[in-house]
């Protein structure tokens, strides 16, 4: 069982610098071994070790603090061995071990020549999402190899050294993930596994100078049960806590609902981050409900089917009503790409070329940045409920 006497390392600071009067919207300075964090603050996905697209470079140009990075990609990689930590049965000839490669440079910031803050998710949830042969049991996530088909095993300890390899700035515990449709007995399961996999990575964890390791609330949409959640994991008393098991396909209401019981029940004085959230208006609302911090690949994935995001909603770029529309994607955007290229330009490359996509990619991805830089304006001037006022008016607005 948890011994409360153990008080977590941590290797952030946490500052409220402003607050809405009227919403639990907060602007603060978040500190992390890679530099300041002003919140609130979307983290683009980089899957990879850079987003799909656009180089870590491209991505510090348009000010972004922090990035996110899978586990799971960034060590799995089809032309890499098994992890030498993960348990497997072994069928590969190949050279390189992922761990070892990242041990031997130095971790992932150095590998992709990013000097500012990174973030990776644990790897479970990928797996639960992305392999439909995965099976979780009280040691770990067990999934077949997409790239042979072998049987490995993603333990609690196993993705907490994986993570230490890598290096980032915050490490998440691995969770027991049920989608948030799911009902009855297993999402209790997952919830207190939850809970013990946390005291697994905690224990595990070999970095708490310069990692701040992060728990992952569960427990659906059933309140209780986020309720014993939070209190359970409050007692472990880790840096930062996230919002887990939301934007499945429930309805919104009750999305809100929790997130709403998530940032009243949780300390105040430590980050939130709502986990795989990054439409333009859940992050409005999530950010008014008092959360701090967001991801998505959404933006980042959608610029891949031609969709710009604007104040005004979605332009579906490849459409051919913008085959001479000589305005930029979005007016006053100050993204490169607006300044440079039409809408008329960027259609004939998305139905064409990559290079397509990579434009829209970098406007979404400045787009999401300047969104949240927006609130956190509005939040620290005390106007943030006129802003969202305003920003309904305009994204529900009929387009002309
Ligand atoms: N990404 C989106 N939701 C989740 C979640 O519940 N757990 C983890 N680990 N990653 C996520
Ligand atoms: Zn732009």
């Amino acid at each position: 069982t948890h011994t409360l006497s153990q008080t977590m390392k941590s290797a952030l600071t946490f500052e409220t610098i402003a607050k809405c009067s009227t919403t639990k919207a907060r602007v603060t300075a978040l500190t992390l071994p890679h530099g300041l964090v002003n919140t609130p603050v979307f983290m683009p996905v980089g899957t990879q070790g850079s987003l799909k697209g656009l180089t870590p470079k491209q991505l510090e140009d348009m000010g972004c603090k922090i990035m996110l990075n899978n586990t799971y990609h960034l060590v799995f990689r089809q032309d890499f061995k098994r992890p030498a930590t993960c348990e497997y049965i072994f069928i590969s000839n190949l050279q390189i071990d992922g761990q070892e490669l990242l041990d031997e440079v130095g971790g992932s910031h150095r590998f992709q020549n990013w000097s500012g803050n990174l973030l990776t998710d644990s790897g479970g949830f990928q797996m639960v999402s992305l392999l439909k042969l995965a099976e979780i049991t009280e040691q770990g996530v067990q999934f077949a190899s997409p790239h042979d088909g072998s049987m490995m095993l993603l333990t609690p300890e196993h993705s907490m050294s994986l993570q230490n390899s890598i290096g980032a700035d915050i490490i998440m515990q691995l969770d027991d993930v049920v989608s948030s449709l799911t009902t009855g007995p297993r999402v209790e399961e997952a919830m207190w596994r939850s809970i013990r996999w946390l005291d697994r990575c905690i224990a595990a964890h070999k970095r708490p100078e310069t990692q701040n390791l992060f728990a992952i609330i569960q427990g659906g949409l059933d309140h209780e049960l986020r309720k014993t959640c939070i209190k359970e994991m409050a007692k472990r008393d880790t840096p930062g806590y996230a919002i887990g098991g939301l934007s499945g396909g429930e309805e919104k209401d009750q999305f809100w609902r929790v997130v709403t019981l998530c940032t009243d029940l949780l300390p105040r004085h430590k980050p939130i981050y709502c986990m795989g959230v990054g439409y333009a208006e859940d992050l409005v609302v999530c950010t008014a409900l008092g959360v701090d911090m967001f991801d998505c690949v959404f933006p980042t994935r959608t610029a891949r089917f031609g969709n710009a995001l604007t104040r005004k909603g979605t332009l579906s770029l490849k459409s051919g009503k913008f085959a001479a529309d000589f305005n930029p994607i979005e007016e006053g955007c100050d993204c490169s790409i607006c300044r440079q290229y039409t809408r008329a330009y960027i259609h004939m490359l998305a139905t064409r070329e990559t290079v397509g996509a990579h434009l829209i990619t970098l406007h979404n991805v400045a787009y999401q940045l300047r969104l949240m830089r927006d609130m956190l304006e509005a939040i620290a001037a005390d106007r943030f409920p006129a802003f969202v006022k305003g920003f309904f008016n305009d994204y529900f607005k009929t387009k002309g």
